[in-house]
């Protein structure tokens, strides 16, 4: 099997049409390997969500192509791409999206029984992977009684339950506390070590210190790529 998870092909995004169209991607060039964690980092509306929304399938680039595990993304039927995604993807959005009538192990453990796992079969991992974020101990709360970070650890088992491949982070770390941030990317460094791929989005550079590689970008493009080492040497030569 190859080692490369994700590869985005001259990949362009236009929303909407004729003098009103916003271009969010243009020409965009990247491959996420086994065993590789890439940051992405860029100002606001520079096409952070965008990237990750079209590497997971969710919105068909304008063009290009997108190739997840040696399958084409636009050559796939709706049924195929929905069944790829349950298995292969792992998304963490920004507005962690957990289902309030559920409880946190219901949860993470909704995408297996998508997939046509038993209920009581699922759990067991479910809890697994809450046991790793920290939070057996509330595997049957609601969404609505545990905190922001809390959710966020729920989201993001939810993201890796099941062993996907590929796991996409968008600002997993936003609005938490400095602990649950940590735990979120030990959790994302973790599976990536174990064999997943990952991009994260985040605007925080120690954050991007977690990845093997940074990408930058601005309006739409990737402008620079880095290793971290370099760029948290720029970081606290400058907060020195
Ligand atoms: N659904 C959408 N419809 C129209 N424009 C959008 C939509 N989503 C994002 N955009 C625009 O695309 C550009 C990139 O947005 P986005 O990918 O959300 O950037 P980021 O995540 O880096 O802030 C921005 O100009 C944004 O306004
Ligand atoms: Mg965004």
């Amino acid at each position: 099997m190859s080692d490369e998870l994700l590869r985005l092909d001259g990949v362009a995004m236009q929303y909407g049409r004729g003098e009103t169209a916003v271009t969010a991607l243009s020409g965009v060039d990247l491959t996420v390997s086994r065993g590789e964690l890439v940051a992405v980092m860029g100002a606001s509306g520079s096409g952070k969500s965008t990237l990750l929304t079209v590497a997971g399938g969710l919105t068909p680039p304008t063009s290009g192509e997108v190739i997840v595990e040696g399958h084409f993304l636009s050559q796939l039927s709706a049924r195929q791409l929905a069944t790829l995604r349950r298995r292969s993807l792992g998304f963490v959005f920004q507005d962690f999206n957990l289902i309030p009538s559920l409880t946190a192990v219901e949860n993470v453990s909704l995408p297996l029984e998508l997939d046509g796992w038993k209920t009581r079969k699922a759990r067991r991992p479910a809890l697994d992977a809450l046991d790793v974020v920290e939070l057996a101990d509330r595997a049957d709360r609601y969404p609505a009684d545990l905190s922001g970070g809390q959710q966020q650890r729920v989201a993001i088992a939810r993201a890796v339950v099941g062993g996907r491949s590929l796991i996409l982070a968008d600002e997993p770390t936003g609005a938490l506390d400095s602990t649950t941030g940590e735990i979120v990317l030990k959790m994302l460094r973790g599976r990536v070590d174990a064999g997943a791929g990952g991009i994260l989005v985040t605007h925080d550079a120690r954050h991007a210190a977690w990845a093997d590689r940074i990408v930058f970008l601005r309006d739409g493009r990737i402008v620079d790529q880095a290793e971290p080492a370099s760029v948290t040497t720029l970081f606290n030569t400058a907060s020195a």
